[in-house]
Order: C-alpha cells, then structure tokens, then sequence
C-alpha cells in the first residue's frame, strides 16, 4: 500500500461535478496515513455536503474566512503552515483561473496564497473549457510557479461530451501525491536524536525542566523515517506520539539521556542532538519532599554531562548535527558552539519565538558557510534539514 504516513494534506474542495469523489480520496488518504483537513468554497457545498467531508476527515471542514469561530480554532495562516501538501481536487476552471490572479477572496484561494508548501491542482471541467486559451495559458503559468499539475483523463464527461477534462481517479491521484513525499533518500541509514527537555529532580515530586516541547525533534524523526532511515529517537517528557517507525526510548534526566545515546549510537550514521537539555541538576536528590520550613533556601547545582559533545568524541562518531536555541546573536553564538562542541553542522534558531510553535525559523551552519531557511512548518523544515544531512553524508561516504 501507498505510504503517507504522518503526512499533513490541506485537501481543497472547488464547485465541480467531481467533487463528490472527494469522499473517497479522503478515505484513501486516511488509509494511507496521511492527517486531511478540509477547504472548501461555497460552490463546492452545492455538491457535497461539508458533514460528509468532516466525518470522514475527521475535522471541522474549513468554509469561511470570516468565520471567527473557526479561526479561532484552527486559523487561515496556521491552516497554510500547517499543510504539508495542498491538493485543489477537483480545481474549476475559475478556481484556476483565480489562482493564477492570486486572488484571495475566499478560505481557499486565501490558503493557497498563503501556503508555502507545495500546491497541487487536479483540474476537472468540461472539455471546451479544458482546450480554451485561457485556461490552458493559467495552466502554464502554475506550471511555472512549480505548481504540479494531476491529470485530467480523458473520457466520458457528466455533461454529455467526451474528452480531455474528467478529474483523476482517486486512486491515481494518491499515487501521484505519494509520489512528491517518496524519497528514501536515507534508506539503509541509521539515526538517533535527542528531543524535548530533561527533567532534573530535586525531590520527589518537584523537578528543573525547561518549555521545550519536542517538536522539532519528532518532526526530524517522522521525516527521517519516512525517508527509509532507522530512526531511534531519546525522548525527554512530551505530550506527543511516536511517529510511525520511530522506536522510542523514553528518559526524564540528562544523565539518562546520555546513557540511552551511548547505548543506541553504535553504528550510527547521523546523531541529531534536538533536546534542550538541562546544563544543571541539583547536586543532591532529596529523598523527601523538601519542606518550606524556613524563609529562604539555597540550591547547589552541579553541571550536567554535554551530550553532543560526548558523542562528537567518539572514535567511531557519526555525523554529529546540533540545534541552539538563542535570544541573541543568533549566527556568532551558534558558530562558537559549532567550534566548542565538535560538530559537522548546526541549526541555529531563535528561541523567543520556537518552543511550541508549530514553525521554525533556521540558520544553517557549518564550517564554511552560512544559509538562512525561510520560516515554514516544522516537518517541512525537517525535510529540508534532512536532505542537507544527507548531502553531507554522502560527502563523508
Ligand atoms: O544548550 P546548548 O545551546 O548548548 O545546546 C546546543 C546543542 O547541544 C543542542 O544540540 C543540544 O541538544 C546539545 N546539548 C547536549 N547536552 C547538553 C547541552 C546541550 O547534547 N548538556
């Protein structure tokens, strides 16, 4: 079976005949793994009806963009960066046409502009409309703008006419967005990554942590999983699933986050050290709850181990990859620590604004150069982040 796992697809829904085949290719993407979240227009509504595309996607459908109920649950903006994959099925010859403008006047024309993942369109009209210069020269310039375009077949058409213009199975049209995820650009390589904070103990029931929340680090392993690779990821405490085909390994400190790395790392090819780590514990776990007899209590920390910088030193060592979260001097404080921990590559970012947002902004850098990523969804920059790896694995090999 076709795989998207994990895969986040932005299905929008334009008035067209073909639209009630939209029910089963949301089925089909379910099945295949994918998360659906659904826009449609007004026309489309005349078709079929949102109830059915909520319970089958299994979320509120998104209609209106003046819908202030809906966007305080799920926003237009946060809807776009949310998309791993927006696919206009079936897309009418004014939907096209409203797209090539740039228009942005409804829920979908708004997400498609505001989107910076990539935007698929399976046209579905009658053949006259299909052959007409203007559509076929709006075609052309979405073509342009890497737009990719599913179909149409040709065939019998629900008016009557025959030809080019009937939307592409929904079957065919799972193949051709499984398609744009498939790599395996890892295949056959193994990676470990750290993720989430640690949690340092001072007693029973009290701990130091931090507000990381796991994000980045799950995104990484998703993708890298996706991509073929074996992917162990050492997990500090999160509110968050374990990818498909990421084994797990659950720690709370950092002296446990260290021994569950050195355990699993041998034989890596790449170790991601994503986690905010705490730099210190207490320096003495109280076996009881520590009572608040006197006004005033001093804690002795003591520093942790440096994770990355353990595994850097390694004979054997992987490629070692790390993130720093800064709230100043973003570029110079990253290369220091590129310098200081022994890595082949860091990903800087700003700290204010990550923790447990769904988007991140990076720098990438490495010995010899410097690349700034536009701000995207994590799994999308995960992507990225990953190909970059590779590059640099297949450089070492
Ligand atoms: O906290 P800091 O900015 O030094 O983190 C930079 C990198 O070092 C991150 O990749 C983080 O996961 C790693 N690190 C670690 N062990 C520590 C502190 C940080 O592996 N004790």
């Amino acid at each position: 079976m076709l795989s998207l796992t994990n895969k986040r697809i932005l299905l929008g829904v334009t008035g067209g005949i073909a639209a009630y085949k939209c029910a089963e290719l949301t089925r089909l993407f379910i099945k295949a793994g994918a998360e659906v979240r659904v826009a449609m227009t007004k026309a489309a509504t005349e078709f079929i009806t949102p109830l059915t595309m909520q319970a089958l996607s299994g979320n509120r459908v998104h209609l209106d963009l003046l819908d202030t109920e809906a966007e305080a649950a799920m926003g237009h903006i946060e809807l776009a960066r949310w998309a791993d994959l927006v696919l206009i099925a079936p897309a009418t010859a004014d939907f096209i046409a409203r797209m090539t403008h740039g228009q942005a006047d409804d829920i979908l024309s708004t997400l498609v502009l505001a989107t910076s993942a990539p935007v698929a369109v399976a046209p579905a009209m009658n053949q006259g409309m299909w052959s007409d210069v203007a559509t076929q020269s709006n075609l052309s310039a979405l073509r342009e703008r890497h737009y990719h375009i599913f179909g149409p077949d040709t065939g019998e058409q629900a008016c009557g006419d025959v030809g080019p213009g009937r939307m592409m199975e929904p079957e065919q049209l799972l193949q051709e967005c499984a398609g744009l995820f498939e790599t395996g650009h890892l295949a056959g390589l193994k990676f470990v990554i750290t993720g989430g904070p640690t949690r340092e103990a001072l007693d029973p029931v009290r701990f130091i942590s931090n507000h990381s929340s796991g994000k980045m680090a799950y995104a990484l392993a998703a993708e890298a999983a996706v991509a073929g690779a074996q992917v162990i990821l050492v997990s500090g405490p999160v509110h968050l699933p374990t990818p498909n085909g990421v084994t797990r390994i659950d720690v709370e400190s950092a002296i446990e986050m260290l021994q569950a790395t050195l355990d699993n790392i041998q034989a890596a090819d790449a170790f991601i050290g994503v986690a905010a780590v705490a730099d210190y514990r207490p320096q003495q776990f109280s076996a009881e709850k520590i009572k608040k007899s006197s006004d005033q209590i001093e804690l002795s920390l003591v520093k942790n181990p440096d994770i990355i910088s353990e595994i850097a030193k390694l004979k054997q060592r992987p490629l070692v990859v790390g993130f720093a979260a800064e709230t100043n001097n973003i570029v110079q404080n990253g290369r220091e620590k590129l310098k200081n921990k022994k890595l082949d590559l860091l990903f800087a970012n700003n700290a204010t604004e990550t923790f447990d947002s769904d988007t991140i902004s990076v720098t990438v850098i490495s010995p010899d150069a410097e690349d700034e990523l536009p701000t995207a969804n994590k799994n999308v920059v995960a992507r990225k982040l990953l190909q970059l790896i590779s590059e640099r694995l297949n450089n070492r090999q």
